[in-house]
């Protein structure tokens, strides 16, 4: 049959940017971007509303057999479907975050996910974010990209980013991302990790605009044709 189009995957520990970058690229190369952390937190929230335990798979995976997740892909970013409505705002929420690495340690679970993102990639011509993209989902993809930023940085670029409380400190926000990280990173199924293949992007020492540039120029020399 016919071969795909390429297939972009970037992965990384949360805060490194990896959804403006993907983003960014999307638009650039004229690929479709699908943040599917979005789909964790998406069934995350589903989660908190139906009072299940994070630590339990059973009862999860009951749940995913009747879940629609959806991801819209827009200028900016994803607009996120959880059953017909529309959460994109919700998921972004402390508690939902918290969760959605929580309920990622599952195996079965991450399995629905990973074939729901394949179906969503099957065609190729998507830039496709998250934590085992270039491991677990396309390990094939054409361009692996692992962005990543010391803890310090990507704390501190969350923290300005959040929308101004007298509840939230910057040392909050840094507590919950390591924690997060740790979580991530040793958990059994698909940790977070660089595919060997993949191209290691360190933007803790430079600039957006920077950052942007040299994602460009991997892609390019990665792309075929
Ligand atoms: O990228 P994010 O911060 O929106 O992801 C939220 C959580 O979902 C993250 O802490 C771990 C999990 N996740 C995952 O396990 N695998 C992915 N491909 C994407 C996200």
């Amino acid at each position: 049959g016919m071969k795909r189009r390429p297939v972009v995957a970037i992965d990384g520990p949360a805060g490194a940017g990896k959804s403006t970058l993907a983003a960014h690229l999307a638009r650039t190369f004229g690929f479709v971007n699908l943040e599917t952390g979005a789909m964790y937190r998406a069934l995350a929230l589903k989660a908190i509303e139906s009072d299940l335990d994070f630590d339990e798979e059973g009862p999860l995976l009951a749940l995913v057999g009747d879940t629609r997740i959806g991801l819209e892909p827009q200028r900016d970013g994803n607009r996120v479907m959880l059953d017909g409505m529309d959460v994109s705002r919700r998921i972004r929420d402390t508690d939902v975050t918290q969760a959605a690495s929580r309920i990622s340690v599952h195996p079965h679970l991450r399995a629905w996910m990973v074939d729901l993102q394949r179906a969503m990639g099957s065609q190729g011509g998507v830039v496709m974010e998250g934590r085992d993209i270039g491991t677990a989902v396309f390990p094939d993809a054409e361009v692996k990209i692992f962005l990543d930023a010391d803890p310090a940085v990507r704390g501190n670029r969350r923290y300005r980013q959040a929308t101004p409380s007298p509840t939230i400190t910057e040392e909050a926000i840094l507590k919950e991302l390591k924690e997060r990280d740790q979580r991530d990173r040793n958990r059994a199924e698909s940790p977070l990790r660089p595919a060997e293949d993949a191209v290691i992007l360190d933007s803790t020492a430079l600039t957006l605009d920077e950052v942007l540039a040299k994602a460009e120029e991997i892609v390019r020399t990665h792309l075929p044709g």
